[in-house]
């Protein structure tokens, strides 16, 4: 059984005015493309790309799953909706929930190179280092993190808490 912890880890203000930075960052490196990765990213996506408000940056969604409905992540990664993409000589800003083990940024940027990209970058909302088994970093990161699971603002526990506003701890009871 898992619970929130007593107060959220991030609020609401403090992403909204990291995201302003972020996006800031983002809008000078100049991208063709944001490539967010379903479904973790979407709430981040949705706000850090009005904040950037540029009218030819194009928007598109992957999916990648490795985690079943455990914390602990298989280490095997999923991917799918490669078929349309249309990235081949385009600047694409990859962009995750949080980074942790690494697999699965990992496995992304790999497949994504196949399909001859002029540059990927990546920007996950929430980096937890500590964590990392594989080679693999982040451009763009709007939080360092300890080694604690983490949910809402678009990241869940088994499909759910992602609705929340702000980012919690979950903890064991
Ligand atoms: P990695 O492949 O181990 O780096 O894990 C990356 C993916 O695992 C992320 O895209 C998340 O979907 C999920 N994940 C890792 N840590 C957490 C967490 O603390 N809360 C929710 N999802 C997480
Ligand atoms: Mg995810």
């Amino acid at each position: 059984m898992y619970k929130l912890s007593s107060a959220p880890l991030v609020t609401s203000q403090q992403i909204d005015k990291r995201l302003d930075t972020l996006a800031s960052e983002i809008k000078a490196a100049d991208f063709d493309v944001i490539l967010s990765v379903l479904t973790g990213s979407y709430i981040f996506t949705a706000d850090l790309s009005r904040k950037i408000a540029d009218t030819e940056l194009e928007i598109a969604f992957i999916k990648a799953s490795s985690y079943g409905d455990s914390t602990e992540s298989k280490g095997t990664v999923k991917i799918s909706g490669l078929e349309k993409l249309d990235i081949k000589g385009k600047r694409i800003l990859l962009i995750d929930d949080i980074l942790d083990t690494g697999n699965t940024m990992k496995a992304l940027v790999e497949t994504l190179l196949k399909l001859e990209p002029a540059s990927i970058k990546t920007c996950v909302l929430l980096n937890k280092e500590s964590r990392r088994v594989v080679d693999c970093h982040a451009d763009f990161v709007g939080f360092e993190i300890e080694d604690k699971f983490v949910v809402g603002y678009g990241l869940d526990y088994a499909s759910k808490y992602r609705t929340l506003p702000e980012i919690w701890t979950l903890e064991e009871v």
